[in-house]
């Protein structure tokens, strides 16, 4: 099939190259001139684990393209994919602006037969509503499917190639027929293709991304009272996750999610909710958690030095919202910097990919290391906040040489406290007793 993808992101990217991995011809389109002058030398403006690999692959073999000529991949196409980001409003709802403006401009140059599918996650309604202004717009009666993205960044690839299931939401037969066929190398494992109507497909996006944020909020909120009663997060984790009704997964205590979806599309489905006149209780407080989960660790730091922060040198691991990503929209680590600075600390930082970002808003105010010791030298605590598979098991007798004190506020809970008190550490973490260093 020929596929345009509008909205060359991280969705964007990762969505369009897989599609033409599996033999489709791809034109990614975007109307930033800069991100695709880029792809088109073969830069790959973001890191995802086996991105640039694959972008690279299908771009030699003829069936991956980069544009900011909208018209031009258009009026070749069989599937018009839209993927441009839909941000927070100000009053907490997506912010359907792009999309909009997207509509508008395809509109023209839509073939009669082709399907446009809406796969930025958007608030219900959507798909009728591009349905409405496209039939305004070119006189027809068009064809518009949703098509959610569940994908994680960091493993975005995998995610897409094997999905848990794919969901569409249209209005007829013959699109789903249509997607099922596109979807079809990716679903060889019998995962399913699940077929619904377009508000339903809107919705299921929310509700997903609604309930993996409100398991994280509910363990942070769990730590926090496991901390004040000594009892240990850990242990009560292990505890309910063998129930097989609970599980394991997402339920991490730590500094609070961020990223591009989990805080939009929490506050956004609130809003959904009080457009319709249901009050979002539970939505409300996972936002509210979470916000202030992203102070726990800089209340333990100010704790500990007495509100005294001025002249204290205080090194972040991690400022990413997650680890195997560059992405820092909404990270903890962001609001720890924020906070430190305010209070007069000097803040040296590292991540592993993460750094143009973070020096593209800090600049000179911070000090940026390459490598994670680097980052420890004088300082006089060490604060956690991405779980970088590289932080898991460092050389503590070097992270006590090169720290001032040995002194980590953990703010993912990477390691035993028991194991950090005989490496003499005063160790803070989530959910967990602090030790000290026996005596
Ligand atoms: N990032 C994720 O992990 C993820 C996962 C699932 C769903 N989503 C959803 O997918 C959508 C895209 O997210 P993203 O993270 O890829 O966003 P992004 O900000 O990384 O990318 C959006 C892209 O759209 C481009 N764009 C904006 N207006 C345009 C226009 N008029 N014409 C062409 N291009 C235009 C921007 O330049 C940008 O490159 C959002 O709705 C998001 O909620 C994101």
């Amino acid at each position: 099939m020929k596929i345009a993808v509008v909205g060359t992101g991280y969705v964007g990217l990762v969505s369009g190259t897989c599609f033409a991995d599996s033999g489709n011809e791809v034109t990614c389109v975007d109307i930033d001139e800069q991100k695709i002058e880029q792809l088109n030398q073969g830069q790959i403006p973001i890191y995802e684990p086996g991105l640039s690999e694959l972008v690279l692959r299908c771009v030699a073999q003829g069936r991956l393209h980069f544009t900011t000529n909208l018209p031009h991949s258009i009026k070749q196409a069989d599937l018009v994919y839209l993927a441009v980001g839909t941000p927070q409003s100000e009053d907490g709802s997506a912010d359907l602006t792009a999309l909009k403006i997207v509509v508008d401009q395809i509109a023209p140059h839509l073939p009669d037969e082709a399907i446009v599918v809406i796969k930025s996650t958007v608030p219900v309604g959507t798909n009728e509503m591009a349905y409405q202004r496209l039939k305004e717009l070119t006189g027809r009666e068009c064809h518009v499917a949703s098509n959610p993205e569940f994908l994680k960044e960091g493993a975005a690839i995998n995610d897409f190639m094997y999905p848990d299931r794919v969901v569409v939401g249209v209005r007829t037969k013959e699109n789903a027929e249509v997607l099922r066929e596109l979807y079809a190398p990716f679903l060889r494992t019998e995962h399913p293709f699940l077929v619904m109507s377009p508000e339903s497909a809107e919705l299921t996006k929310y509700v997903a991304n609604a309930l993996l944020s409100t398991k994280i909020s509910f363990i942070n909120e769990m730590a926090n009272i496991c901390e004040k009663m000594n009892g240990d997060i850990n242990d009560v984790r292990r505890g309910i996750g063998h129930d097989q009704r609970i599980g394991f997964a997402f339920l991490f205590p730590g500094c609070g999610y961020g990223g591009s979806c989990f805080p939009k599309d929490v506050r956004a489905l609130a809003s959904i909710a009080r457009n319709v006149g249901v009050e979002p209780r539970i939505m409300d407080s996972v936002d509210d958690v979470n916000n202030r989960q992203k102070h726990v660790l800089i209340e333990k730091i100010e704790t500990h030095f007495d509100g005294q922060l001025s002249g204290k040198t205080i090194a972040v691991w991690g400022l990413a919202f997650k680890p195997r990503t560059d992405d820092i929209r909404e990270a903890p680590a962001l609001v720890l910097i924020d906070r430190m600075l305010e209070q007069g600390a000097q803040v040296q930082v590292h991540d592993p990919e993460a750094t143009a970002n973070v020096r593209d808003i800090y600049g000179s105010r911070i000090k940026y290391a390459t490598q994670p010791n680097d980052a420890l030298e004088g300082a006089d605590a060490l604060a956690i906040c991405t779980e970088w598979s590289e932080f898991r098991h460092p050389n503590f007798p070097e992270m006590r040489r090169r720290l001032n004190t040995p002194l980590v506020f953990d703010g993912r809970n990477l390691y035993d406290p028991e194991q950090m008190q005989e490496e003499g550490f005063t160790y803070h973490s989530i959910g967990r007793r602090t030790v000290s260093p026996a005596t």
